[in-house]
């Protein structure tokens, strides 16, 4: 188990502006699983993408087996048994999962036609192996998240990959398909693959790592043994200080009516309706497919509605798209940024204030001054690792996208806020500030509905939780009868109602 496959030493990685790696250590094991934890911005997936010859670096050393190798492609490093699943996975939807997984290694009969009999029996054999329950033949167009995963781990196994580099690879799953993952990592362990793992979600590294490194603002920090450290000190490691309590105790006492989703019906939903209080926190909680993704995007119109209505403060408002349901009173964090969240081609600046300029706005001139005041007073408070208000959005790193996100949510002054996995891939320390944010906000009277598969977020947070699943409102939970497995046993049908 002792064997060192990879080692880094002293790699240093410059950006035009940025230091993004200023002295990055990392030892891997042979069949370890290996946790990299830091704050957002800390240099994790850049240090990442040197070591699978997707990025060159400026200065430092890498050793495979103990021989220093230079990667110049991610064929480079996947010669040495490199490979890395992406967040945002590389593979092509049209085709289906064996040609992906051998894509430009297809094999050939002699005279150099496809085997496409070999293809699909090897395909189905690695697939097989990993217990996976997914059709070769079936496009990738037509899996979900979950299976694409899988199938880029597959793949992964087909190039001979001997130490795996996952990048926040829960972010996107659901708790049933976490699991399926995660049987997944102790199968390539036990076959002596290395993982290295990514996460912002601490309960999962706990579970999973052998060893963990930290890194801060693109510095080595420590390696530790999971067992020989705990949440507090790898926290603190982390962020430089300590964080003591995540979630705030919650003061709510039922308000009057403020939101109101009478018999919503649409693709996926079946007649839901929910009200919601002020200065209330109401989570809806479901597996993936249990529409309560699908009812929010409704109520903030990024879904069609096939019928049913909503009301803010008495008032039946038009939900027909994102910008009517926001002057209706509803603002929104989606759960998918790229899509519905962030403009990556502009400023933070610009992505802050974009729905909200109004507010910034006398006679016809814009006040700047008080615009930019407001955008870095959230760049402060949210600690978004920027150079500045004018930086482009897709420069930055994926959690502090997400805070932009988050920012953006502040500066939109609408009673109603839905939040639909707000904290993904945002670290501890920022975690902790969302939901002070969060719970100051309906201290001042706002309400919230919670969307969110980390269940320990939906529990600490929520005052009340709505169970859905198959499309319809299972059942309601308060805040004293609320727990992990009542939740996950409820959301997959393991108990009835
Ligand atoms: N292509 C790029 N151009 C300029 N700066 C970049 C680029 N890619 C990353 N950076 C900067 O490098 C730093 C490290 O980013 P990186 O994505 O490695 O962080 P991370 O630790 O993965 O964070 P997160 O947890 O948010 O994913 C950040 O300050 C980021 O803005
Ligand atoms: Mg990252």
């Amino acid at each position: 188990m002792d064997e060192c496959v990879l080692k880094i030493e002293s790699v240093v990685k410059v950006f035009p502006g940025v230091t993004a790696l200023k002295d990055a250590h990392l030892e891997i094991k042979k069949g370890e699983v290996h946790a990299i934890c830091g704050e957002n911005g800390a240099g994790k997936s850049t240090l990442m993408k040197i070591v699978a010859g997707a990025q060159p670096y400026t200065s430092g050393h890498m050793y495979v087996d103990g021989s220093e190798v230079v990667f110049h492609s991610t064929r480079d490093a996947e010669k040495q048994g490199i490979a890395m699943i992406y967040q945002e996975f590389n593979m092509v939807p049209e085709l289906t999962v064996a040609e992906n997984m051998y894509l430009g290694r297809l094999p050939q009969k002699a005279g150099g036609a496809v085997d496409w009999a070999k293809l699909y029996r090897d395909a189905d054999a690695v697939l097989g192996r990993l217990k996976l329950n997914i059709g070769s033949r079936t496009r990738v167009k037509h899996l979900s998240v979950a299976e694409s995963q899988m199938t880029e781990i597959a793949k992964c196994l087909t190039i001979g990959a001997r130490i795996i580099i996952m990048d926040e690879p829960t972010a996107a799953l659901t708790e049933e398909e976490i699991k399926i993952l995660f049987d997944t990592i102790q199968d390539l362990k036990q076959r002596g693959i290395s993982i290295i793992y990514i996460s912002h979600r601490m309960d999962e590294i706990f579970q999973i790592a052998d060893r963990l490194t930290v890194f801060r603002d693109g510095r080595y920090i420590a390696t530790k043994n999971i067992r020989e450290t705990n949440y507090r000190e790898v926290v603190s490691m982390m962020v430089g200080r300590s964080v003591d309590t995540l979630y705030p105790r919650r003061e709510y006492r039922r308000g009057e009516l403020v939101f109101e989703a009478r018999n919503i019906c649409g693709k996926g939903v079946y007649d839901v309706s929910i009200d919601l209080h002020r200065g209330e926190i109401l989570g809806i909680s479901g597996l993936m497919g249990s529409g309560a993704i699908e009812l929010s995007k409704m109520i903030y119109g990024a879904l069609p509605m096939e019928s049913g209505a909503i009301f803010v403060n008495g008032k039946k408002i038009d939900c027909s798209d994102p910008n009517r349901a926001i002057a209706g009173g509803i603002g929104f964090v989606s759960d998918d940024r790229k899509k519905e969240g962030l403009v990556l081609g502009r400023s933070i600046r610009e992505n802050v204030t974009l729905s909200s300029l109004k507010k910034f706005t006398r006679g016809i001139r814009l006040d700047q001054e008080k615009e930019l005041k407001h955008v870095r007073e959230k760049i402060d408070r949210l600690r978004i690792k920027v150079s500045g208000p004018f930086q482009l959005a897709g420069k930055l790193s994926g959690g502090n996208q997400q805070k932009v996100v988050f920012a953006k949510v502040l500066e939109t002054d609408t009673p109603v806020l839905i939040l639909d996995e707000p904290t993904r891939g945002v670290d501890v320390g920022a975690k902790a500030e969302i939901y002070r944010i969060m719970d100051q906000m309906t201290r001042q009277g706002k309400s919230i509905i919670l969307i969110s598969t980390d269940l320990p977020e939906m529990i600490g947070m929520s005052d009340r939780v709505i169970v859905m699943r198959e499309g319809r409102r299972i059942l309601e939970l308060s805040k004293e009868e609320l727990s992990q497995e009542k939740l996950l046993a409820y959301e997959s049908g393991g108990i009835e109602e």
